[in-house]
């Protein structure tokens, strides 16, 4: 039976529901996870939770040890991942308070650990990431989404920024013309730590403010700490209509 891994964001520091029979303080060749991995029940699944930023959140996406934490979760015995990221908005359909399951992925990120094949190799290893998310996770997410009734684009393209600052508005013009819909800073190298450990992996993006000058006023942690607080819930409602599904 498939053990998920559940991944929280910006906001999702702790899942409510998750009967936690367990918490593993793990260790790995990366250093230290961003916290503890909670391992219990929820909705009726064998499942894993940890707080990408920690909990409380503490760990800027710059500083997240991504390696610890996908080698931790693969060595619990996880067999998927599914990945929650609070992302602002590009795409006029990628609207403020809806989600999008992205299908592609653009990195912009620089002077993160990003892979698992360095040192001493006994050769040199290239992994397929032309499809970077796993068609059957996403497909399952989108069809939660949309038994919950929640606006959702079905595909996107996430461009992942290094942060911690957010974008200009010169920059997210760029990333528009790269073709980018949403814009996030923990979408990488996660996902392709993923792919190096054979971990299929999708993501559940909460677009919570319109990305620079797509609005406009500036962007205020304020304004997306309040989409956040009513989106993380809807995010509980599609985690769980999925496990169910
Ligand atoms: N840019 C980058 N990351 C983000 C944003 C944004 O506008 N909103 C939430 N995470």
């Amino acid at each position: 039976m498939t053990v998920y891994a559940i991944i929280g964001g910006t906001g999702l520091t702790q899942l409510e529901g998750l009967t936690i029979r367990q918490a593993l303080h793990v260790d790995t060749p990366y250093g230290a996870p961003s916290g503890p991995l909670l391992k219990g029940v929820y909705a009726g699944h064998e499942v894993l939770f940890l707080a990408r930023h920690g909990h409380p959140h503490r760990i800027p996406p710059h500083q997240v040890n991504y390696r610890a934490n996908l080698w931790a979760l693969k060595h619990a015995g996880a067999t998927a991942l599914l990945a929650v990221n609070a992302v602002g908005g590009i795409a006029r359909s990628a609207g403020t308070g809806g989600f999008c399951v992205p299908h592609q992925v653009i990195d912009y990120t620089y002077g993160r650990e990003h892979t698992f094949y360095e040192g001493e190799l006994e050769h040199v290893t290239h992994v397929d990431f032309t499809h970077p998310y796993d068609e059957g996770l996403r497909q399952r997410l989108i069809a939660a989404l949309r038994e919950e009734g929640y606006v959702h684009e079905a595909q996107g393209v996430y461009g992942c920024t290094q942060g911690p600052r957010l974008e200009t508005v010169a920059e997210i013009a760029r990333m528009e013309r790269d073709g980018c819909d949403i814009v996030g800073m923990t979408g990488m190298p996660e996902a392709v730590l993923a792919r190096e450990l054979a971990l299929p992996y999708a993501c559940l993006a909460l677009v919570v403010n319109p990305a620079a000058g797509k609005s406009a006023g500036v962007i205020t942690m304020a304004e997306i700490d309040r989409v956040l607080g009513e989106g993380i819930e809807k995010v509980k409602k599609v985690l769980v209509r999925m496990l169910l599904g």
